[in-house]
């Protein structure tokens, strides 16, 4: 049983794994709405689901960094080795990068392409970069690599969350879940 203490607050439980299902529905969703001979009716609505729900995203890691800043997790267990101690550092900190830099990027793709962003449009946001083919393009490749880069490091932090969950079973997987569980704020 995991010291109470150590686990991760309600609030970053339930960002976290709001963030998740969110982030494993973007990656199907991005992935087949680009595939050619896709019908159109289901690309368009696989369009609409992924631009808006991904600036929803966007807004969430915002949330979910100034939160762990404000409220900076337990440290992990003294005994675990120190090149995991590293790894879940490095990986975290990247994790944290590509969730910034992969839905930014998915904006600037399609604002300087000149495409919209339904809810935002509702809402009268402005587009916050200039039109430009150019500016599309870099975004679209930064994108597309990112969401590679996302998608691998994603499978190696479920890896890793199994592994403490079920082969070493040492508290670190209950810092994060379940995500209604009451700890503090
Ligand atoms: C964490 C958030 C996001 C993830 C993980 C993600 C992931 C992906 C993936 C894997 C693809 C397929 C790449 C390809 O084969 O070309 C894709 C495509 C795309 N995404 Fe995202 N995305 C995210 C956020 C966004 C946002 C916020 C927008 C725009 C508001 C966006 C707009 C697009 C567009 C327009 C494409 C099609 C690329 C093209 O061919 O132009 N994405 N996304």
């Amino acid at each position: 049983m995991p010291n109470p203490d150590t686990r991760y607050r309600r609030t970053a439980r339930l960002i976290h794994w709001a963030m998740a299902i969110l982030v494993l529905g973007m990656i199907p969703a991005g992935v087949a709405m680009v595939q050619p001979g896709i019908e159109r009716s289901v690309q368009n609505a696989l369009f609409l689901f992924h631009k808006n729900v991904g600036v929803v995203l966007l807004l969430l890691i915002v949330l979910r960094a100034l939160y762990r800043w404000r409220h900076p997790p337990a440290p992990l267990p003294g005994d675990l080795p120190a090149w995991q101690h590293r790894a879940a550092g490095v990986s975290h900190v990247a994790l944290y990068a590509l969730l910034f830099l992969v839905p930014i990027a998915g904006y600037i793709r399609v604002m300087a392409g000149g495409f919209p962003i339904e809810t935002l449009d509702w809402l009268g946001v402005p587009s916050l970069v200039p039109r430009s083919d150019a500016l599309a393009e870099v975004a679209k490749t930064v994108h597309y690599f990112g969401g590679i880069a996302l998608a691998l490091l994603i499978a190696t932090h479920i890896a890793a969350a199994a592994y403490h969950g079920i082969i070493r079973r040492d508290g670190v997987f209950s810092r994060m879940w379940p995500p209604f569980a009451k700890h503090g704020g």
